[in-house]
């Protein structure tokens, strides 16, 4: 793993961390999946290409059996890690960029926040994830990278069950943008 910037928040390391989320050895981590919970590119196509069949099993069992109409935007679903370190993916369906008029960066904040508390309530210690939307839905990674952190940080406000989150960045130019961000912000 690339070197780490830590910061400590209460009793939670807040890691950012240059990547590939798939090597990652957390408790669970995050897919940025679409709504058909099918697969696709990116991150998506990444996890399951290293988890295996498994995973899409369970998504298709998600989807018959809680979300017919497909995953709505902002909220998160679990699934076991198949073949991958991590013992599960939670799997949240980011905002496709606008212009940032349409409700974007709450629905992006849900993702974060959601995906938090679904791994809190599984009782998991860890969680990784990749910046959400900054890829194929074209969220502009200047503004996202705020909505990640702070509403990673707002959650984690007198937590003290989930021990790490990690953000896993798959290009230098982005794991930058995350680390002064973190920066800028814990200092504030
Ligand atoms: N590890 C960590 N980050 C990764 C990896 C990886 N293996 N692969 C890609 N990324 C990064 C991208 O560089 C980007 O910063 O994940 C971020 C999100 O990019 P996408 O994977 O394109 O996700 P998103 O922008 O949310 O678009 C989701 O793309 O793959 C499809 O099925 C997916 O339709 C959905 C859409």
């Amino acid at each position: 793993m690339d070197e780490a910037l830590d910061f400590q928040l209460g009793s939670t390391t807040l890691r950012v961390v240059k990547g590939d989320i798939t090597e990652h050895e957390t408790d669970a981590i995050v897919n940025a999946a679409n709504a058909t919970l099918m697969g696709g590119g990116g991150v998506d196509g990444a996890i399951h290409r290293r988890g295996g069949p498994a995973i899409l099993e369970e998504c298709k069992q998600i989807r018959r059996t809680g979300w017919p109409d497909g995953l709505p935007t902002g909220k998160a679903v679990i699934t076991g890690g198949g073949t991958l370190k991590a013992r599960y993916v939670i799997h949240t369906v980011g905002p496709i960029w606008r212009g940032g008029r349409a409700g974007e960066a709450e629905l992006l904040a849900n993702c974060y926040r959601n995906s938090l508390a679904l791994a809190r309530s599984k009782g998991l210690k860890s969680i990784a994830f990749p910046s959400i939307s900054t890829g194929a839905y074209g969220y502009p990674i200047e503004e996202a990278h705020e909505v990640a952190l702070r509403t990673a940080i707002n959650f984690l406000e007198g937590e003290d069950r989930l021990r790490e989150v990690r953000f896993v960045l798959f290009n230098t130019r982005d794991h930058e943008i995350y680390e002064r961000g973190m920066t800028c912000i814990i200092k504030d």
